[in-house]
């Protein structure tokens, strides 16, 4: 068996889920694996969050240094949460010599270029299946159809939050402040919920997604967004008229000329659609390459549970294949 110490940054909604997995799910994964994942530190500065954990205070450090200082240390877990300091974070565990998993998409998309270089630079893997479609296994086979397509066109829904909103609001009536609110409760939303309705997580996502298809770096501004703020329920109730439903829905679509364009935005999407029928924290993107056509995966894009499946998909992968997990290209400008 072989032994893989894990570290998680942040004790939030996702990295105590993922604490809780790594224990929960110790045995199973040795089996199927041969890893034994072992939780040797956490980085995390409020103490109530700390305390609510249940996990040895030992392990729970108030500073990075003292978490990367630990022995047997091979993989840290970044779920921090916003830009920084989660992007220098992960530049500085990749080298000190860790690989990376994270599911942060805003540091990601605004700082990949970057954290993608230190990655190759220290021969380390940095692995983001989290980041986009939450427990959906979207990355591996979005790159996987990169590796041999032209991809067009990728198009869906990427944020639960809003996709719960929108489905609460169309399916039961439902208030959009008792819908969020109710989102909030089930760990589906940001800290800062501004951040899904407004449409910015979509953006990152969208982000990631197209610097993926692309190889440059696609920046979450170069993105045209509008939110669900201004979606009323006479709206809602219009598309139900015309026979569709809301979605936000996030695109990018690479022209003629080589040029990409990318939104993000509420979209009439008609009920002979599928998106159509993708309700609650579920997220659905279709992916168009030339030679394969196109292809939909869909799941929970949003929660603790299916988005520490990823992570711990991710650290598994980590310790396989470390830097030879990473997108081969490098994100140029
Ligand atoms: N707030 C995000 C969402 C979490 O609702 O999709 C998953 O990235």
């Amino acid at each position: 068996m072989q032994r893989v110490g894990v570290a998680i940054l942040g004790l939030g909604t996702i990295g105590s889920a993922v604490a809780t997995a790594l224990e929960e799910r110790h045995d199973l994964i040795a089996e199927r694996t041969g890893q034994q994942l072992v939780l040797r530190a956490v980085f995390e500065r409020t103490p109530e969050r700390a305390s609510r954990a249940n996990l040895d205070p030992d392990i729970i450090a108030t500073d990075l240094a003292t978490v990367l200082s630990e022995d047997g240390l091979d993989v840290v877990v970044e779920v921090l949460g916003r830009e920084q300091p989660a992007a220098d974070y992960m530049v500085r565990c990749l080298n000190a010599g860790f690989h990376v998993v994270t599911a942060n998409k805003e540091a990601l998309s605004k700082h990949f270029a970057e954290i993608l270089a230190a990655a190759k630079q220290a021969g380390r893997g940095i692995l983001f299946e989290a980041s986009v479609g939450g427990g959906i296994p979207l990355l591996v086979s979005y790159r996987q159809i990169l590796a041999t397509n032209r991809v067009t066109r990728v198009r869906g829904i990427v944020n639960g939050t809003t996709n719960y909103i929108l489905s609460q609001m169309a399916s039961g009536g439902a208030a959009y402040a008792d819908a969020l609110a109710e989102a909030q409760r089930l760990g589906y939303a940001e800290s800062d919920p501004s951040g899904d309705v407004e449409g910015f997580d979509a953006a990152y996502k969208l982000a990631i997604l197209a610097s993926l298809m692309s190889g440059r770096h696609v920046l979450p501004d170069e993105i045209i967004r509008t939110g669900i703020t201004g979606v009323t329920p006479r709206d809602i109730d219009d598309a139900r008229k015309r026979g569709g439903v809301i979605k936000l829905i996030a695109k990018a679509e690479l022209g003629n000329d080589g040029e990409l364009a990318l939104s993000v935005a509420p979209e009439f999407v008609p009920n002979d659609e599928l998106l159509a029928h993708v309700h609650a924290n579920y997220n659905a993107i279709e992916v168009v390459g030339d030679c394969v056509g196109p292809v939909v995966l869909s799941g929970q894009g949003a929660g603790p549970l299916p988005t520490a499946s990823a992570i711990l998909s991710d650290i598994v992968e980590a310790v396989r294949n470390g830097a030879a997990a990473n997108p081969a290209f490098p994100l140029g400008a």
